[in-house]
């Protein structure tokens, strides 16, 4: 790492030119967002691009998402968006949200992996935002982490991992939201599919359009050779090294937690701070996601809880589920992952 900018507080402009001349080098900025911490490059520059497959260990077939700051930099990269594409753009940019539309050959190749179609956000993050209004440039950037690692959302999570391969680091404290955007097509019967649930919702989206419907793939471990909508689906994800075992939420979910922690002495619970008096573990063994009535603070300390379970020298994590509703699918869809299907 060259620079590392704290820009907490707020953007500092001579800092700001700084990064603007990394990213027009073809240099790697990890950069804040409202969802999770991204690894950022000109997403025109195929040398670029490649650095952050590189920096991540990253399948050469799963594209990055291409950061925009407003909708006239949609047109320049994108072909033009459908009715219903241009509804969702305005219900839900900028925000969570990323959208698949046909795009344009000023995103190269390397960033889109050779398909015809690009992943199109517009973050809300006033960091990000600054960064790419100010220097013009489409950005592309994945979730800060190293392929199949849980996704950063503070610096003090990610900087050991990644430091050695960037060339700024902007520390912008912590991602408000989480978890990472909610990723979605508009198929040819102009219905929007959801390929990674996120912040907005299926009933977010149903609200505006009128109809929504979710990827198949969601809770599906892909096969070897599977299509798949979305190359990132087919990738091992958010995956602890330590043994995970997913506990659905249900009226057994405590009892079950117990039973688990009676036949393994040697384990951590990741659960709610309401449950920990019901649990017959010590508190030092005890990860806290926060409240089971909040699922905004749950997907805030998602992937930071995660990260800690491999610290805790433990042989088996038990995490404790919440219900696969709204904001609850999302953080669902990403502890199955963790866990590698494993739910009882
Ligand atoms: O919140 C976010 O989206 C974060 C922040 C940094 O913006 N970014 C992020 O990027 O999560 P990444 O690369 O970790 O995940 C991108 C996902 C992958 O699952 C990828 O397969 C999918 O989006 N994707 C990208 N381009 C696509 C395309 N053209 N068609 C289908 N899926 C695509
Ligand atoms: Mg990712």
């Amino acid at each position: 790492m060259k620079y590392y900018f704290d820009w907490k507080k707020n953007i500092n402009e001579n800092e700001l030119n700084v990064v603007i001349d990394v990213l027009k080098n073809d240099g790697l900025v990890l950069v804040p967002t409202e969802t999770v911490y991204g690894i950022a490059a000109n997403a025109s520059s195929n040398e670029a691009c490649l650095k952050i497959f590189k920096a991540k260990n990253r399948a050469q077939d799963n594209p990055l998402i291409i950061h925009v700051s407003d909708k006239n930099m949609i047109n320049s990269i994108a072909e033009k968006p459908n009715e219903i594409e241009e509804k969702l753009i305005d219900a839900f940019m900028p925000g969570p949200f990323t959208l698949i539309l046909k795009k344009k050959k000023i995103i190269c190749d390397v960033a889109s992996c050779n398909m015809p179609t690009i992943g199109v956000r517009m973050p809300s993050n006033e960091i990000i935002h600054r960064i790419i209004s100010k220097s013009n440039i489409p950005i592309a950037a994945p979730s800060a982490n190293i392929s199949g690692r849980p996704s950063g959302t503070n610096i003090e999570d990610i900087k050991n991992e990644l430091s050695d391969k960037l060339d700024v680091i902007i520390d912008g404290g912590e991602c408000k939201i989480g978890i990472e955007s909610t990723v979605v097509r508009v198929d040819s019967d102009g219905i929007p599919e959801i390929l990674r649930p996120g912040f907005v919702t299926e009933s977010d989206i149903k609200n505006v359009v009128g109809n929504v419907k979710l990827s198949d793939k969601l809770f599906k471990k892909v096969e070897e050779g599977e299509k798949v909508e979305s190359p990132g689906m087919k990738y091992r994800h958010y995956a602890p090294s330590t043994k995970c075992v997913l506990v659905k939420s249900d009226e057994n979910q405590i009892k079950k937690v117990n039973e688990l922690l009676n036949k393994n002495s040697n384990a951590c619970v990741l659960g709610f701070s309401e449950d920990l008096e019901y649990l017959n573990i010590d508190k030092n063994k005890f990860i806290n996601m926060g409240s089971k009535n909040n699922l905004n603070e749950i997907s805030h300390n998602l992937f930071s809880s995660l990260r800690k379970i491999d610290t805790m020298n433990v042989q088996l994590a038990i995490i404790e589920g919440v219900k696969k509703e709204n904001l609850g699918l999302s953080i669902m869809n990403r502890l199955v992952r963790a866990a590698s299907n494993n739910v009882v």
